[in-house]
């Protein structure tokens, strides 16, 4: 059912109070999530992007329960991925001369996944507009990168409307479609998980872009992202939160990540957290089992993080595997500006330690000097080596 955002502007999306996990399992949700699309009718009508493959049939049904499907004179489709490409299929077989409005790449990843079927693409880059009637126009703005080749945000004048794709987005469900309505606490979090979690790899181009965006001088009224609440209260608060977060950014924290086979390392990371509360009883400690804990929920805490400290046992001459899967998802981050530190029980060859500060530096952290390495389990040497590394941590 369509909700109405702002004057002839509605949401015609997909509300997933049971989704459980995103891009495959790679991303976990607890929250709820949406597919935001919306439709314009002003003198053209127009739909702004559709909804995850496995809804598309519900979404073209819902759809022309609102409105004449063949009064729908263009799609814009702001991104390829299959959450918000995916009921194109559907829609198409209706209205199949109906052009679609993209990007370049995007008509590259549309094709790539649904095969070449003679759609009616209308190329645009960044700048470039269309009339839309009553006075008012789209504008284009391509967003390379963030997070795919071929994602776009579109801009409607008058209504003062950016429809701001995965920018901005969380993945929560907000009925009352709104931010001023949502659960605050919530909102940050998810937010602050989805910029972690999906845009954080590419911190720096989205920087730019804000950048860009602000040499643009739209004047934002509202922000309409793709997944969650829309911004409607203070819209730009999400703009100047993105600024500060993809600028190397950091709390006063320090996250301590770890998995133990017989609880010796499991022992060095609670001594590492008693002393860094000694030490600097401000500090923020967040400790986790890596094989236990939610791997998007600790790589954002690791993102509020101004150190880190990761160890395991050493099994086989290396460390667990549990935690090489988290170390290459903590590269795929790209983090910034953090230091890190190794730490690791061992009963013959101990290697782990070394290794582990070999792909810490590969994931862009400054390692600390010193590390705890323990002959099966933590000696009174060892308390004395956690504090040393406590101490290179805080500096
Ligand atoms: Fe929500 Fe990149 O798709």
């Amino acid at each position: 059912m369509r909700r109405q955002i702002k004057n002839n502007v509605s949401w015609v999306g997909y509300l997933d109070w049971e989704l459980e996990t995103f891009h495959g399992d790679d991303y976990s949700i607890y929250n709820g999530s949406s597919q935001n699309a919306y439709l314009i009718e002003e003198e053209k009508t127009v739909l702004i992007d559709t909804i995850w493959t496995p809804h598309r049939f519900d979404f073209v049904e819902n759809l022309q329960k609102e409105i004449d499907l063949s009064k729908i004179d263009f799609i814009v489709a702001n991104h390829g991925e299959c959450d918000h490409s995916g009921s194109l299929t559907a829609l198409m077989e209706k209205i199949p001369n109906t052009p679609i409005y993209c990007t370049a790449q995007a008509v590259k990843s549309i094709e790539g996944q649904y095969g070449k079927r003679g759609w009616d693409f209308h190329v645009v880059k960044t700048g470039d507009s269309i009339d839309i009637g009553n006075g008012k126009k789209l504008i284009f703005i391509e967003m390379r990168m963030l997070h795919w080749p071929d994602s776009m945000a579109t801009f409607l004048t008058g209504d003062n409307i950016l429809f701001s794709m995965d920018a901005f987005g969380q993945h929560y469900a907000v009925e009352e479609l709104f931010n001023d309505k949502a659960d605050p606490c919530v909102l940050r979090k998810e937010a602050l998980k989805y910029f972690v979690n999906i845009l954080n790899p590419f911190a720096a181009l989205l920087s730019k872009k804000l950048q860009e965006l602000e040499s643009m001088s739209l004047p934002i009224e509202m922000i309409a992202p793709s997944h969650g609440a829309i911004w409607r209260e203070d819209p730009l608060q999400i703009v100047r939160q993105y600024a500060e977060w993809a600028d190397a950014y950091q709390e006063n924290q320090i996250t301590i990540a770890y998995d133990t086979m017989w609880e010796g390392t499991a022992k060095i990371a609670h001594g590492i957290a008693e002393e860094i509360q000694r030490q600097s009883p401000d500090t923020v400690v967040k400790v986790f089992n890596i094989a236990k804990a939610d791997k998007n929920e600790v790589m954002t805490e690791v993102f509020k993080s101004k150190a880190i400290a990761v160890g395991s046992p050493t099994v086989c001459n290396s460390y667990l595997s549990s935690v090489a899967g988290w170390l290459e998802f903590l590269k795929q981050l790209k983090f910034r500006n953090k230091k890190a530190a190794a730490f690791g029980c061992y009963g013959w060859s101990g290697e782990s330690v070394k290794l582990l500060q070999a792909k810490l530096a590969e994931a862009g952290f400054t390692v600390t000097e010193s590390s705890v390495r323990s002959l099966w389990n933590p000696t009174e040497e060892d308390y004395a080596s956690i504090a040393t590394m406590v101490e290179e941590l805080l500096r």
